[in-house]
């Protein structure tokens, strides 16, 4: 493959490249993030990173894997950070590479500030964010002119001892389309929360399930049967709750640019 040439700086030894994979399908890689990984000495990586882009990587590249560990516990921050200055400092070239964009929920920022406090210089490649890549190949756009004016990705983690902590009423317009990642465990809530700021139980809503991946699920309804279809389909993450109008602007059937036949349940 010819990639086109870049005037970008170069990555040398001694560097980490915070590297975006997309949310799975290889197509949706950057040509700089393919430029970046085909280069990369150490390949750090997490669970979301696709086996599909994982093949990618150079055949003499140490890999290390920080997904979760054989207790199910993540590698902690803490030592993720320090295993990136590790290895730069011992002279290798460093691909962190993260599901989606590195800097959407995806605690890009924190590493970019430990390396550069710790003197190891850090590039950082974008790389489609989950919103964007899986309502597309779902058939469902983000916005849409008289039905949705605005978009907010919002995060459903809680910290371990904490409650969501989530301006509801800023998300009560029903012509602004709610994106959570990472909600799936705090739905029930998020169902109660956005009902009671004002939003209809018949705002339409999707459950997208591995998405861009050739398994991907994608489950349509409204707020009020959310809560079901997560029991019936038995929904785990990687998910994305997509509420508003757009849901339903395509069948997603009549679209002929998604990239995979995809489960679909109204
Ligand atoms: C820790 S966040 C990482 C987000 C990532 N940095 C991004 O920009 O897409 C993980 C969450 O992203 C969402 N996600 C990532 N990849 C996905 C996929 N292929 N299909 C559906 N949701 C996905 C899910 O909500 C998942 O729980």
């Amino acid at each position: 493959m010819n990639i086109p040439s870049t005037t970008k700086q170069p990555f040398v030894a001694g560097e980490v490249a915070l590297v975006g994979a997309g949310p799975g399908d290889p197509d949706l890689l950057t040509l700089q993030a393919f430029r970046m990984i085909s280069q990369g000495d150490v390949i750090i990586y997490d669970r979301l990173v696709s086996k599909e882009i994982m093949a990618l990587v150079p055949q003499d590249a140490e890999l290390v894997y920080v997904g979760k560990k054989q207790a199910e516990h993540r590698v902690p921050q803490d030592g993720i950070n320090q295993l990136l200055v590790d290895h730069a400092k011992s002279g290798k070239r460093v691909v962190r590479l993260k599901g989606g964009d590195p800097f959407v929920f995806g605690r890009g920022g924190e590493e970019a500030q430990f390396l550069l406090k710790n003197d190891v210089a850090c590039h950082i490649v974008p790389g489609m964010t989950a919103a964007s890549a899986c309502t597309s190949y779902a058939g469902i756009p983000l916005t849409h002119r008289n039905i949705s004016r605005s978009c907010t990705f919002i995060t459903g983690h809680v910290q371990e001892d904490g409650e969501l902590d989530i301006p509801w009423n800023a998300l009560s317009d029903e012509k602004q389309t709610v994106v959570f990642y990472m909600g799936v465990k705090t739905l029930p809530t998020i169902i109660e929360q956005l009902e009671k700021a004002g939003r209809s139980d018949q705002t339409p809503a999707a459950l997208i399930r591995k998405g861009t991946r050739p398994d991907q699920e994608v489950y349509k309804g409204t707020l009020h049967s959310l809560n079901d279809l997560v029991k019936i389909h038995d929904i785990k993450p990687p998910t994305l709750i997509v509420i508003g109008e757009v849901v339903n602007v395509f069948d997603e059937k009549q679209l002929t640019n998604i990239g995979y036949v995809s489960t679909s349940t109204q």
